[in-house]
């Protein structure tokens, strides 16, 4: 159990910031005019498992993570469609799994082959329990589906992690680590 692992602020606010801003949320003065632009400029620059750049956290307007930044609308519900093949990399994903700078799933769940948090229910048996694919889809994109109140990140609708990097982490939960 690692709830220090759960106070990483860099994809929280990364979240919140690509949320807000496609919601054009705004204000003129914290992102003038290209506000888009500027954001994946700064995007481009940071690379997953590295230290957000600090002009990203400047440009935050609460980077506190104790903070209340909470104004900000949740974004809709994603209901999505999985389309096969998988064709994820199991490494790969096992590295976003693990990485408290990318995906941090191990911040709450025990993984296949890797210890984690217990706030989450545990993963170590996925590789032999195998849920069906789509449900795993929609869980790790949008588990609001499922659960409104469920106390695990929303990693495709708000973009914390891109659909490929999903597909990676999915490979690496039922294949395990080889
Ligand atoms: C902040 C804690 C947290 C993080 C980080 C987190 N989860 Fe979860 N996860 C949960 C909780 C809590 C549940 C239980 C579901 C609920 O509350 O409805 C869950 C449920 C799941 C389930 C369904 C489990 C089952 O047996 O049906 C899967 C799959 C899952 N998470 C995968 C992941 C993956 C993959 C990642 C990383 C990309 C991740 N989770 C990151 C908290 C977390």
């Amino acid at each position: 159990m690692n709830l220090t692992a759960l106070r990483q602020p860099g994809a929280r606010c990364l979240a919140a910031l690509v949320a807000a801003s496609v919601l054009g949320l705004f204000s003129p003065g914290v992102f003038a005019g290209s506000g888009q632009e500027k954001l994946q400029k700064i995007r481009a620059k940071w690379k997953p498992g590295e230290a957000m750049v600090p002009e990203f956290l400047t440009l935050y307007p609460c980077h506190e993570e104790d903070q209340p930044c909470g104004k900000l609308p949740p974004p809709a519900v994603e209901k999505v469609a999985f389309k096969g093949p998988l064709a994820g990399d199991a490494a790969r994903g096992e590295k976003i799994a693990l990485d408290v700078r990318w995906g941090n799933c191990a911040a709450c769940h025990a993984l296949p082959g890797a210890p984690g948090g217990s706030v989450g229910p545990s993963l170590a048996d996925y590789p032999q329990r195998r849920p069906p694919v789509q449900y795993t889809y929609q869980r790790i994109w949008d588990g609001r589906v499922f659960n409104p109140d469920a106390h695990m990140p929303i990693y495709g609708t708000q973009g914390v992690l891109t659909e490929e990097e999903i597909r990676d982490v999915m490979a690496f939960l039922y294949q395990g680590k080889k």
